[in-house]
């Protein structure tokens, strides 16, 4: 094989941009063969430019006209169709989050394990963008010294009421299994896991409808601990506005801060820990070096994700996202939610069928109408960088 025949799976907002970008030669040795989408008039800006139209994502799978498929539908289809693409021999990235809740994501991954022959991906197309990168190189090269400290305050995810009238299947427990924590912060909380490794314990605060008619959370503060006492806490909202985007690490050998748009790094020149054992001064604090670190945005992550995933099926090179990876972003976006449900902390790694049966209990007794109209159309990326 010298190109991937792909299809796409939903083609809401994402699955166009997706396809946009694919039609537009933004992937190389890629070809977009099928779309799918459950309503027939989604498919119909793209008459004449994609070969195949389905109203049905499984027979888009079956029917040997692509090699792998992209799956952009509502989150609990991300494990229906999935095991389906990967038992029927095709090769997959699953939009994140990679499943609605964590034992989903294991029956996902548990059959991306009986297939190891199928290249089985996640669209976290944050991985790619230099920022985060850098501060990857930072953590791993030991320029922090040791992590004690973790906070992200991100409360600019406003969105409006007819947003979440905009989708049936948007912020309710049947339809999308929550709220921010699943929706919007999902990017967040896999940079989180992906920097500095999974918390060994997690306290959620989370308001269900605080600022919008919905059953699920639209507002969390969130306690986090690691296993080496390192120690954070993880904000988010739908509800506030302007809001903030404020990610700070700070390690023995200094800090680092992320926000509006830029990256700065404050190297202290003693480990902290060290200066304070040695110094025989009281009010003595080390001296620090700022740094501006320059970085570019990727000018296109998703395109970027998707070249490695078709790299991934051609030449076998590495995937930035593997998929199985999901399944931390959302153990923590449930276990920020299960905490809260609780009222107490909750020990990782979380029990995925207590929360799955606590979800479920969530659906049955659920008593929400939704309302779904039209929203204008507008420019859905601009959602995009965090
Ligand atoms: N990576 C990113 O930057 C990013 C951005 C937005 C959304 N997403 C994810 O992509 C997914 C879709 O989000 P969206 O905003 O595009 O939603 P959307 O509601 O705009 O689109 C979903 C589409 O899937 C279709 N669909 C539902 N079931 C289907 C099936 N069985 N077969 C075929 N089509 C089906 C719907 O008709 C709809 O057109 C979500 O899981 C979301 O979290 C990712």
């Amino acid at each position: 094989m010298n190109k991937v025949r792909l299809g796409i799976i939903g083609m809401g907002n994402i699955g166009k941009h997706h396809a946009d970008y694919l039609l537009a030669g933004k992937v190389s040795r890629c070809e977009l063969t099928a779309i799918s989408d459950v309503f027939p008039q989604s498919l119909e800006r793209y008459k004449g430019k994609v070969a195949k139209h389905f109203n049905d994502g499984e027979q888009l799978i079956r029917s040997q006209d692509v090699d792998g498929v992209v799956i952009a539908t509502p989150h609990y289809q991300h494990t229906t169709l999935g095991i389906a693409a990967l038992e029927a021999g095709v090769h997959v990235m699953v939009e994140k989050p990679i499943s609605a809740h964590k034992a989903d994501a294991e029956r996902l991954i548990a059959t991306g394990r009986e297939h190891p022959k199928q290249v089985f991906a996640g669209m976290f197309q944050l991985r790619v963008e230099p920022r985060y990168v850098k501060i990857r190189k930072l953590i791993q090269d030991g320029e922090l010294g040791e992590i004690v400290r973790i906070n992200w305050i991100i409360s600019d995810w406003f969105r409006t009421e007819a947003y979440y009238a905009s989708g049936g299947w948007r912020a309710t427990w049947k339809g999308e299994g929550g709220g921010v924590l699943i929706n919007q912060c999902l990017h967040q909380l896999d940079m989180l896991q992906w920097l500095s490794g999974m918390p060994a314990r997690v306290r959620g605060f989370c308001q269900l409808g605080r600022y919008h008619n919905i059953e699920v959370e639209d507002d969390i503060t969130c306690y986090l601990e690691w296993a080496n006492k390192a120690t954070g806490v993880f904000v988010s909202s739908t509800g506030e506005a302007p809001g903030s985007n404020r990610f700070e690490i700070a390690g023995t050998r200094g800090k680092v801060v992320l926000e509006n748009n830029k990256l700065t790094f404050t190297r202290n020149e003693a480990d902290m820990i060290e200066f304070s054992r040695t110094s025989t001064v009281g009010f003595a604090k080390p001296d620090v070096w700022v740094a501006d670190i320059p970085f570019e945005n990727a000018p296109n992550p998703h395109a970027t994700l998707m070249q490695n995933f078709v790299d991934a099926i051609l030449d076998g090179v590495p995937l930035i996202a593997p998929g199985p990876e999901g399944i931390h972003s959302i153990e923590l976006a449930n276990v920020m939610l299960y905490s809260s449900l609780l009222g107490q902390t909750v020990e990782l790694p979380m029990n995925s069928a207590a929360y799955e049966k606590k979800l479920n209990e969530l659906i049955a007794q659920s008593k929400f109408e939704k309302k779904v109209v039209q929203v204008a159309a507008e420019d859905f990326t601009k959602s995009f960088n965090r």
